[in-house]
């Protein structure tokens, strides 16, 4: 499938806090970003973060009229019930988050999250007006037997629920190896595996509906690598997350978007 002019997808910076931040911290992190960004002349990227729960409310009111997009890293399928320490779509989307991640590697492994309950809470998100930042991507141990490209149409078959498109709907590819490891795939690896999310996409959503859904790569993205990352034509931005905990480097990514 040739690649759509990339005028069809605006790239998306997006920042994945994980566990971390206390309020001083958080806000002093939001608020360095919001400057930063209000501060450039123009931009070819929109700009995403996603601060732990307790910091939702906070950093919204610290970034009010910046052009920061604020997500949440999970959300039960729920809309409201019986779910103890669990947080529910709507929740986040009162507090002023557009976007939610669902399906991290590390909520798979740690929660043991299958792709049924990926595209549960992806359905929720959507449901509540959201956008479902939708994870996938492989394990070490799967990329050696050479199952990357067959985990990755599994994993997106059973995550992305139906009515998904392109404008509720972002894929983020994460290979699992990659995340936190400072190891990333070649360009040619990466451009292989979004070219094949592309293609896979195009069943579900269309032709035009693929074309215009933007696929992240995260994984180990900073400053250093970002420019090859971010230039191959099926990427479409990254989710970050160590190098997002410093404006200055998330800040660097995004203007390495061409
Ligand atoms: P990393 O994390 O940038 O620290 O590798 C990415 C992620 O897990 O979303």
């Amino acid at each position: 499938m040739t690649a759509a002019p990339a005028t069809l997808r605006r790239p998306l910076i997006a920042g994945n806090w994980k566990m971390n931040g206390l309020k001083a911290d958080g806000l002093a992190l939001a608020r360095d970003i919001a400057t930063r960004l209000e501060g450039m002349a123009s931009r070819r990227f929109d700009m995403l973060v996603c601060p732990p729960f307790t910091l939702l409310d906070a950093v919204c009111a610290a970034v009010d009229g910046a052009p920061l997009l604020l997500g949440a890293q999970d959300c039960h399928a729920d809309a409201k019930g019986a779910h103890t320490g669990d947080v529910a779509a709507p929740m986040l989307a009162e507090l002023g988050c557009s976007h939610v991640i669902v399906g991290h590697s590390e909520r798979r492994t740690n929660h043991g999250e299958s792709d049924a309950t990926v595209r549960a809470k992806a359905a929720a998100a959507q449901g509540a007006g959201m956008t479902a930042v939708i994870c996938i991507g492989e394990t070490e141990g799967q990329r050696d037997a050479g199952e990357t490209a067959a985990v990755v149409r599994r994993q997106l078959a059973g995550s992305l629920p139906a009515g998904s498109s392109a404008t509720n709907t972002v894929i983020a590819y994460e290979p699992v190896w990659a995340i936190g490891t400072g190891r990333t795939p070649t360009p040619e690896e990466a451009q292989a595996i979004h070219a094949l999310i592309r293609a896979e996409l195009s069943k579900p959503l269309g032709a035009a509906g693929s074309a215009a859904t933007r696929i992240l790569y995260g994984g180990s993205m900073n400053p250093k690598n970002a420019a090859v990352l971010l230039a191959l034509p099926d990427v479409d931005g990254g989710l970050i997350g160590g190098a997002s905990l410093k404006a200055a480097d998330f800040l660097a990514i995004g203007e390495c978007c061409r």
